[in-house]
C-alpha cells in the first residue's frame, strides 16, 4: 500500500492525502462477487455484492463509494463468522461515500467480508449502469442495459472502492431474460436457469486484478461477427437495427492490432476474448473496458461504400487507441487521476504509431502536426490551461481533464521524447515499463525511469518540466549576419498576448532541431532564456524540423517570406510547411506577428501541392474569418474572396469526382478543396453541389460521394431554403447509416434563414436528437453570425432544461458551452457571457467556461490590434475591390 495514504478509517469519512478526497486505508478490497439483475421495463436493477477485504488497520467501520444507489442491507463477517448482521449504513452524498459502522473491532491482518444488497436505476445519462435505446424497423423502441464507468461512475453501478489504485479481482453474474445477450469483461464460466426457468444467470470467469473504472456489463439483444485471426476470439457486436457486417473493418483491424501490440509490448493480451460493442447512446467516442470495449456507433461500424476516407481513418484511430489501452491503462494503470495523461497521452501516441505501420500511405504523422499537435498548442496557449500532471481532488473535477492537454499535449510530449530517444529505444523502454508494472499502478516518474533505463539518458530531468508546468514557449529568432549565428530566446506563449512576468518563469529544455541545407542538427538544445547558436549559412535555416518540439517559432517578417520561398523550392518537408503556417497563424492571432504577414505567407502558398499543408492553410484562414465573424461585411466578403482566390484553381484542377484509383489522401484532398471553394461561393463548385443535390433529392443516392456529402449539404443549405432543409432533415431521420445521419444533423446548422435556425435549435432540444448528439446541430450553426447569436439566446433561455438533460458530471455540458460561447468575438458578447455565468454554480464545467472566455478575449485583442492591418492588406491586394 502506498505510504502516503493516511489511515483514518475510523472517522468514516474520506481520507485527504495529496489534497485528494480518497477512501480511508483501513481495508483493501481483494475480490468482488457481483450479481446484477437489470429490469428493462422498469429501468431499475437489483444487485448484491460480496467484497473480500484485507484489513490493514484495526477498524469498526468500512467506507466505500456509492452514488445514487439504495443500499438495503449489509452484513459484515470475519473469516466466515458474522460480526454484524445489520450494521448501520450512512451516506455522504456529496463525497459519494457509504459508511458501514459496527460495534466490534476487526483487527489488522484479518480477512473480512462485506455483503451489500442494493438497487439502482438504469439511468438515461450514459453513466454507470444505464439504458440505451434503438428503434426497430417497425418503429418500436427497444432498450438495452450497458455501462460507462470511467472515471468515477463504477460507484453509480454498485458500491465499490472506486479508485484506480484499488485493484481487485471481479466475478460477475448477470441475471436476464433468456433471449438476451449478456457480456462482461471476461468469458462465460457457466450459465444456469433461475426463477423457474424464466431467466438465466450468466456467471463470468474471475477477472485478473483490475481497476473498477474498467468494468463493463451489457445486457441486450445483440448480433455479432467473430474472427479467429488472433490468438483469442474477437467479436464485434451491435444492436439488430445495425448491419453487423459494418463491423468487419474494425474486427479485422482489431486482430492485426492486438497481434502488433503483443509484439510491441512483448506481452500477451491476458484475457480470453475481446469483444467490441456499438452502443446506440454513448457519451464519449469509445471506452477501453478490459476485454469489452464499448463504442459510439459511428466510431466502430463502417460501411466502406457509404462513408468517406476521413471516417475510415477516425474508426481506425479509435479502435487502435482503445486496444492500446488494454496494456497501457488496463494492465498498467495510473495511480490516480492526476496521472490520466499516462493513459490517454500514451494510447493516443500508440494509435498513431500502429496506424503508421498498417497504413503508411495515410502518412498519419504528417496529419499529427496539423491535428493533435495544434490542438495541444491551442488549448495550452490559454491562461486557463493546466499542466499535464494536474492535481485533481474531487470526482467532479476529473471529467474535465479528458481534454487536449491530457490527450494531445500528453502524446506530443511522448512524440518529442520518442524522437529524441529513437522510436525503437522508446518502445524498448515502454516494454520494460509494462513488464515491471503489470497489474500494478504507476506515476509519471515510473515511465521516465523505464525510458531512462532503456536509453541511458536523463529523461526525467528533461521531461518533468514539460509535464509539471502549464504552457509552452514561443522561441524568437534574431539573426547576426556578422557572426554567422542566430540568437534564440524563449518566453511563455499566451494566445491573449499579455504574458505577465510572473507567468514567464519556466525555462523549457527546447530542442532546436535546426534544419539547414546540410540536414538537421538534432543535438542543439536551448535551456536558458536566451542563447546564441552558430549557423554556417544563414541563407536557409528553419527551427523545429518536422515540428517534434512543443513550441512556436517567431521569425522576422523577412525570414518568414524567405521560408515561404524555401517551401516553394522544396527545401522544407510537409511537416515543416504545415507547422510553419500553423505557427505563423497562432503568432498573428496573439500579437507576436502582424496578421498581414500571415496573409502574405498564405498567399505565397498558392502553388502548394500537399493536402496536409492546404488543410492547415485553410484552418488558419478559417480561424481568421471566424474571429472576424462580427466585423463589417466588406472585410468579411473580402476575406471570402481571398479564400476563393486561394482555392478555386486547385479545387477545379482536382475536381470532385472520385474513382477507385484515388488514394486515401487524394480523396480527402479533393473533398477539402471542394468544400473550401464551395463555402467561399465559388460559382462553379456551388453549381456542381446543387446539381448533385438535385439528383440525390430525386432518389439517386449515389449522386453525392460520401467524401463530399457534408460539403454538398452545407453548400446547398447555405444557398437554399426550406426545401433543401427538409431534404437534409429527412436524411437525418432516414439515412441507412449513422454516419450519414450525423453528417446531415451537423449540416442543418448551415442554413442561415432565421426560421430555419429556429428549427435547428428546436431539433436540438427535442427528443429526436439523442443526448450524445446535441453538440452536432449546435456546432453546425457556427458558420454564420445569425446562427451564433441565436444559439446563445437558445442556451440562455433553455438553461435549466439543458442543465437537467446534460448534468455536469457527464462532461457534455462543457462541450455545449464551449461550442456555443467560443464563437463570440466582441467585448459586448464577452460581457454578456461573463455576466451569465457569474451567477451560476459552475462546478463540473468551470474549465469549459474559463477556456471559452479566454478564447473570446484573445479574439477581441486580435481584432483590436490587427483590424486595420487586415483591412489594408485586403485593399493592397485588391480583394476589397474584387467584390
Ligand atoms: N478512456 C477514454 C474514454 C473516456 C473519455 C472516458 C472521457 C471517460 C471520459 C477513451 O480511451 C478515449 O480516449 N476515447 C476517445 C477516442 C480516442 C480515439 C481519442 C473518445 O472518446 O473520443
Ligand atoms: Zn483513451
Amino acid at each position: 500500500m502506498c505510504s502516503s495514504r493516511r489511515g483514518d478509517g475510523s472517522l468514516g469519512s474520506t481520507n485527504v492525502a495529496h489534497g485528494r478526497e480518497v477512501l480511508p486505508t483501513n481495508v483493501k478490497p481483494v475480490h468482488y462477487d457481483l450479481t446484477l439483475e437489470p429490469d428493462l421495463v422498469k429501468f431499475t436493477y437489483d444487485g448484491t455484492v460480496i467484497i473480500d477485504l484485507d484489513v490493514a488497520e484495526d477498524t469498526n467501520s468500512i467506507s466505500l463509494n456509492a452514488n445514487e444507489l439504495q443500499i438495503h442491507s449489509a452484513v459484515v463477517s470475519v473469516e466466515g463468522a458474522v460480526v454484524a448482521a445489520n450494521p448501520e449504513v450512512t451516506m455522504n452524498k456529496d463525497a459519494q461515500v457509504a459508511t458501514v459502522t459496527f460495534g466490534e473491532t476487526i483487527v489488522a491482518g484479518k480477512k473480512a467480508q462485506l455483503k451489500l444488497a442494493f438497487t439502482g436505476e438504469l439511468n438515461d445519462n450514459m453513466a454507470g449502469f444505464y439504458r440505451s435505446s434503438y428503434k426497430t424497423a417497425k418503429g418500436e423502441t427497444k432498450y438495452m442495459a450497458t455501462t460507462q464507468m470511467e472515471p468515477t461512475d463504477a460507484r453509480r453501478s454498485f458500491p465499490c472502492f472506486d479508485e484506480p489504485a484499488l485493484k481487485a479481482k471481479f466475478t460477475v453474474t448477470l441475471v436476464a431474460d433468456r433471449h438476451l445477450t449478456c457480456l462482461s469483461n471476461m468469458d462465460i464460466a457457466h450459465e444456469k436457469e433461475v426463477q423457474g426457468g424464466a431467466k438465466k444467470a450468466v456467471t463470468f470467469n474471475t477477472s485478473p486484478l483490475m481497476s473498477t473504472y474498467l468494468l463493463a456489463f451489457i445486457v441486450g439483444e445483440l448480433n455479432y461477427i467473430e474472427t479467429k485471426a488472433f490468438r483469442v476470439p474477437i467479436r464485434v457486436y451491435a444492436t439488430p437495427d445495425q448491419d453487423i457486417e459494418h463491423g468487419r473493418f474494425s474486427l479485422d483491424l482489431a486482430a492485426r492490432t492486438l497481434a502488433f501490440y503483443e509484439k510491441a509490448f512483448d506481452n500477451e493480451f491476458p484475457l480470453p476474448k475481446m469483444d467490441m460493442v456499438a452502443i446506440p447512446d454513448f457519451s464519449a467516442g469509445a471506452m477501453e473496458n478490459w476485454g469489452l470495449i464499448t463504442y459510439r456507433v459511428v466510431d466502430l461500424l463502417l460501411d466502406e461504400k457509404a462513408s468517406g476516407a476521413s471516417r475510415k481513418e477516425r474508426v481506425a484511430e479509435v479502435v487502435q487507441h482503445e486496444l492500446a489501452h488494454q496494456w497501457f491503462g488496463n494492465l498498467v494503470t495510473m495511480d490516480f487521476w492526476d496521472g490520466l495523461w499516462l493513459n490517454e497521452g500514451f494510447a493516443t501516441w500508440m494509435s498513431w504509431y500502429s496506424c503508421n505501420t498498417f497504413y503508411p500511405e495515410w502518412k498519419v504523422w504528417q496529419t499529427y502536426v496539423i491535428d493533435t499537435l495544434q490542438s495541444a498548442l491551442s488549448l495550452d496557449s490559454l491562461r486557463s490551461s493546466h499542466p499535464i500532471e494536474v492535481p485533481v481532488k474531487r470526482a467532479d473535477e476529473i471529467n474535465q481533464i479528458f481534454d487536449a492537454i491530457s490527450y494531445s499535449k500528453g502524446s506530443s510530449v511522448l512524440r518529442m521524447i520518442s524522437k529524441y530517444m529513437g522510436e525503437d529505444v522508446f518502445i524498448q523502454g515502454v516494454r520494460n515499463y509494462i513488464h515491471k508494472h503489470a497489474y500494478g499502478n504507476t506515476q509519471t516518474g515510473d515511465l521516465w525511469a523505464a525510458l531512462a533505463d532503456a536509453s541511458g539518458k536523463p529523461i526525467e530531468q528533461v521531461m518533468d518540466i514539460w509535464t509539471k508546468n502549464v504552457g509552452f514557449p514561443v522561441v524568437t529568432v534574431s539573426e547576426n549576419p556578422a557572426a554567422s549565428s542566430i540568437t534564440v530566446k524563449q518566453n511563455r506563449f499566451l494566445r491573449t498576448g499579455d504574458v505577465r512576468p510572473e507567468e514567464d518563469t519556466t525555462l523549457y529544455p527546447v530542442t532546436l532541431a535546426l534544419r539547414t541545407k546540410q540536414g538537421v542538427d538534432e543535438t542543439a538544445m536551448l535551456t536558458e532564456r536566451e542563447t546564441e547558436f552558430p549557423v554556417a549559412d544563414l541563407d536557409f535555416f528553419k527551427l523545429n524540423a518536422d515540428h517534434s518540439g512543443i513550441y512556436r517559432t517567431s521569425y522576422t517578417p523577412e525570414r518568414l517570406s524567405k521560408l515561404g520561398q524555401a517551401a516553394k523550392n522544396g527545401l522544407l518537408t510537409v511537416e515543416d510547411r504545415a507547422g510553419m503556417i500553423a505557427d505563423s497563424g497562432a503568432l498573428a492571432a496573439s500579437g507576436y506577428q502582424l496578421t498581414s504577414g500571415l496573409l502574405s505567407l498564405l498567399k505565397s502558398f498558392d502553388s502548394e501541392s500537399e493536402f496536409v499543408v492546404w488543410n492547415e492553410i485553410l484552418t488558419r484562414l478559417g480561424n481568421l474569418r471566424a474571429a472576424w465573424l462580427f466585423e463589417d461585411h466588406q472585410t468579411r466578403d473580402a476575406l471570402k474572396a481571398f479564400q476563393r482566390s486561394l482555392v478555386s484553381a486547385k479545387a477545379h484542377e482536382l475536381g470532385w469526382h472520385f474513382s477507385a484509383d484515388d488514394d486515401h489522401i487524394l480523396q480527402q484532398f479533393k473533398a477539402l478543396m471542394f468544400g473550401a471553394a464551395g463555402m467561399a461561393n465559388d460559382p462553379v463548385v456551388v453549381q456542381a453541389a446543387q446539381e448533385m443535390f438535385a439528383r440525390f433529392a430525386a432518389g439517386d443516392l449515389d449522386a453525392i460521394h460520401p467524401n463530399i456529402r457534408g460539403s454538398v449539404f452545407s453548400i446547398v443549405l447555405k444557398n437554399g431554403g426550406a426545401k433543401e432543409y427538409d431534404i437534409v432533415l429527412d436524411r437525418f431521420r432516414h439515412a441507412a447509416t449513422s454516419d450519414e445521419k450525423t453528417t446531415a444533423l451537423r449540416c442543418l446548422g448551415s442554413a442561415e434563414d432565421p426560421a430555419l435556425i429556429q428549427r435547428t435549435l428546436a431539433l436540438a432540444s427535442s427528443d429526436e436528437v439523442k443526448n450524445q448528439d446535441i453538440y452536432l446541430p449546435l456546432s453546425g450553426l457556427r458558420s454564420h453570425a445569425a446562427g451564433v447569436d441565436a444559439r446563445w439566446t437558445w442556451l440562455k433561455s433553455n438553461w435549466d432544461a439543458i442543465f437537467k438533460r446534460l448534468p455536469p458530471s457527464l462532461g457534455m455540458l462543457g462541450t455545449v458551452i464551449q461550442i456555443t460561447v467560443s464563437s463570440f468575438s466582441t467585448p459586448a458578447q464577452l460581457k454578456e457571457v461573463e455576466a451569465f455565468f457569474a451567477e451560476k454554480d459552475t462546478k463540473g464545467f468551470d474549465r469549459a467556461v474559463e477556456q471559452s472566455l479566454d478564447t473570446i478575449r484573445a479574439k477581441i485583442s486580435w481584432i483590436e490590434r490587427d483590424g486595420g492591418d487586415v483591412e489594408n492588406w485586403l485593399k493592397t491586394n485588391s480583394f476589397r475591390e474584387k467584390l
